[in-house]
C-alpha cells in the first residue's frame, strides 16, 4: 500500500512512522508512506498556501492552486484509491472504516488546516473525508497519523501473530477483554484462576463473556 499525506508541516508527522508497527511495516515494505511539503507546490514566493476568505472573516483558508497542482501531480503517476481529507466535519473514523481502508493500494491524505480548505477543492478533488473525534485539532496532521496507524496495522504482515488485529478492541463490534500478565498474585492482587487454568476452551469463554460484559458497561450503542 502507498499512503501520500500531503500536509505543510511535514516534520511534524516524520515521528509517528519510525517507531514500532508503523516503522516494521515500512521496513518490510508492507506500506510506503510519503511526506509531501504542500508548500512545493506553491508558485507563490513566500511558498504561502492560504489566502483570506472572500467574504470576509477571521481565519485564512487554503487555496486550491498548490492542492491542485499536488494531486494532478501525484495523479499523473498513478491511481488513487481514495483522496482523503481531515476535518472535523468529515465521516467519523471507525474501525469498520479503517479495515475497509487498509484493502486500497494507493490513498491521498490531504491535511486540512487554518480555517479549512477552499470548498472547490472538497468538491472536484476529494473523495473521502474523515473526522477523527468530535474536537478540534490545530490541524489534520495527528489526525492523519491516527488514520494511517490504524489502517496500516491491519495490511497482513504488518504485526506479528501474538499481536494480531483479530482481537483488538471493536473487531467484531466488542471491546477487548481485560488483560494481564505476571506476577498471578502481587500484594494480594490475583489474577483471574481461569486464566492460570490452561485450559483454552474455558478461557476463550470467559474472554468473549468479559468482552460483552465490559461492551454493555462501557459502548452500549456498540452492541445495537
Ligand atoms: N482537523 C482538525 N480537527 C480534526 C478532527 N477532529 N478530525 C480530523 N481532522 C481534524
Amino acid at each position: 500500500m502507498r499512503i501520500d499525506i500531503i500536509t505543510v508541516l511535514p516534520q511534524l508527522l516524520e515521528s509517528p512512522f519510525q517507531h514500532s508497527i508503523l516503522k516494521r511495516a515500512i521496513d518490510k515494505g508492507i506500506v510506503e508512506v510519503n511526506l509531501i511539503n504542500l508548500r512545493d507546490y506553491s508558485t507563490h514566493k513566500q511558498k504561502s498556501v492560504d489566502d483570506y476568505a472572500f467574504g470576509g472573516g477571521a481565519g485564512m483558508v487554503m487555496g486550491i492552486e498548490p492542492i491542485a497542482n499536488c494531486i494532478n501531480a501525484l495523479k499523473a503517476e498513478r491511481r488513487y484509491d481514495q483522496v482523503i481529507y481531515t476535518s472535523p466535519d468529515g465521516e467519523l473514523l471507525n474501525q469498520k472504516m479503517s479495515n475497509q481502508l487498509s484493502i486500497l493500494k494507493n490513498i491521498i491524505i490531504l491535511c486540512g488546516h487554518y480555517k479549512g480548505v477552499d470548498q472547490r477543492v472538497r468538491d472536484h478533488f476529494i473523495t473521502k473525508e474523515i473526522s477523527i473525534g468530535d474536537y478540534v485539532l490545530s490541524g489534520g496532521e495527528l489526525a492523519a497519523a491516527v488514520i494511517s496507524d490504524s489502517i496500516i496495522r491491519l495490511i497482513p504482515g504488518a504485526m506479528s501473530d501474538e499481536t494480531s488485529a483479530l482481537t483488538d478492541s471493536f473487531q467484531d463490534n466488542l471491546l477487548a477483554p481485560p488483560v494481564y500478565t505476571r506476577p498471578a498474585d502481587f500484594n494480594g492482587m490475583k489474577v483471574p484462576e481461569i486464566l492460570l487454568s490452561g485450559h483454552t476452551a474455558n478461557i476463550d469463554h470467559w474472554r468473549h463473556e468479559q468482552s460483552i460484559q465490559r461492551t454493555k458497561e462501557r459502548r452500549p450503542d456498540l452492541l445495537k
